[in-house]
């Protein structure tokens, strides 16, 4: 399905640079060249750095709000995944012109390059947010999309925007709406503030909300494979949520990073004043996603949830490891 060159917006993130690692390690396929556009505002150099002498990968450090992109022009890209973003959920209440900006504005920007320059596909990273809080759990792709934050609206924004781009201009796009995604890169998110917290304190952790929120983790691998998958499907707009077929509570995430770096007895501490059981303004209290569409095409998480938290910490304490020789 993939063919031409690939251009990854937020390839040096947390998701983008496994996608990277994916598309470089593979040599199957068409596609020729890959190349990264990132800001490097929350993404990292690092991530990527072991591509830096491959003939076939380029870096483009540029910001998609604020740079002129036409210089990428040269490069006949067929086939754009659009993942540059400001994924902080939590941030999105505090600031929302923010979210407006690097979320809906970034995504229009890329949009306007994507009709310009005639590419022939593109993928974007929606979120499970977009469906707030819906009545159907698991919830399946056709739910009435209601956010409850800034950022599950900027999203939807985006998606909007993707669809009726490619009916205007003839591309094809693919919308995936993403449950939390977990993997050792992660440089934010609920299991990156636990590991972070308790290596601060082992003896005391906050948990925001009232940690019975319940809600679906898939593994990075996963996710990577199933954002393959869904480009083998039909129709100019293709939309697939992707998750695990299970959900985890907070709770269970605190008792494993707690036991997996040798600490017990940790006190929690909940951050819940309102009594709602939300973490932050906009906190979605349950979230799993009927995966069913992506499964017709022959795609299946191999993690549970559970097993998706547990690789994860064994990854970030690898990882970290790995820094300190
Ligand atoms: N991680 C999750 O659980 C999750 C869940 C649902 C959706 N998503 C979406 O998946 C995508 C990737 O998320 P991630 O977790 O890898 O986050 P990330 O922060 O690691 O990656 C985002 C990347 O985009 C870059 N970036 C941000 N704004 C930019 C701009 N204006 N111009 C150029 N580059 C810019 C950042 O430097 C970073 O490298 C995002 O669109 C996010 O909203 C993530």
């Amino acid at each position: 399905m993939l063919d031409g060159n690939i251009l990854i917006t937020g390839g040096a993130g947390f998701i983008g640079s496994y996608l990277v690692d994916r598309l470089l390690d593979n040599t199957e396929g068409d596609y020729q060249q890959v190349h990264v556009l990132d800001n490097l505002s929350t993404g990292s150099i690092d991530h990527v750095h072991r591509w830096n002498d491959n003939q076939r990968f380029q870096f483009f450090r540029l910001d998609l709000v604020s740079d002129a992109i036409d210089e990428l022009a040269g490069n006949d890209y067929s086939t754009v995944f659009h993942l540059a973003a400001n994924p902080d959920v939590r941030s999105s209440s505090i600031n929302p012109k923010l979210h407006l900006e690097q979320n809906v504005l970034a995504t229009f920007n890329i949009l306007e390059y994507a009709r310009k320059h005639d590419i022939s596909m593109f993928v974007f990273t929606s979120s499970s947010t977009v469906y707030g809080e819906p009545g159907v759990i698991p919830t399946p792709e056709d739910t009435p999309l209601n956010p409850i934050s800034m950022y599950g609206a900027t999203k939807a924004a985006c998606e909007a925007m993707v669809c009726s781009y490619a009916n205007m201009y003839g591309f094809k796009a693919v919308i995936y709406r993403l449950a939390n995604v977990i993997g050792a890169r992660s440089t934010h998110g609920v299991i990156y503030d636990f590991m972070r917290k308790l290596t601060a304190n082992g003896s005391v952790l906050e948990i925001l909300g009232n940690g019975r929120q319940r809600k679906s983790y898939i593994h990075v691998s996963d996710c990577i494979e199933a954002m393959l998958t869904g480009l083998n499907g039909n129709g100019r707009v293709g939309i697939f949520n992707v998750g695990s077929d299970d959900y985890i509570e907070v709770i269970e995430i605190a008792d494993i990073v707690a036991k997996a770096i040798n600490l017990h007895n940790v006190r929690y501490v909940f951050t819940d004043g309102n009594g709602d059981g939300r973490g932050w303004r906009g906190d979605v209290r349950v979230m799993l996603l009927d995966t069913g569409r992506l499964k017709a095409l022959g795609w299946r998480a191999r993690y549970s949830s559970r097993e998706a938290v547990e690789e994860t910490v064994r990854g970030m304490i690898t990882e970290r490891l790995q820094e300190r020789v």
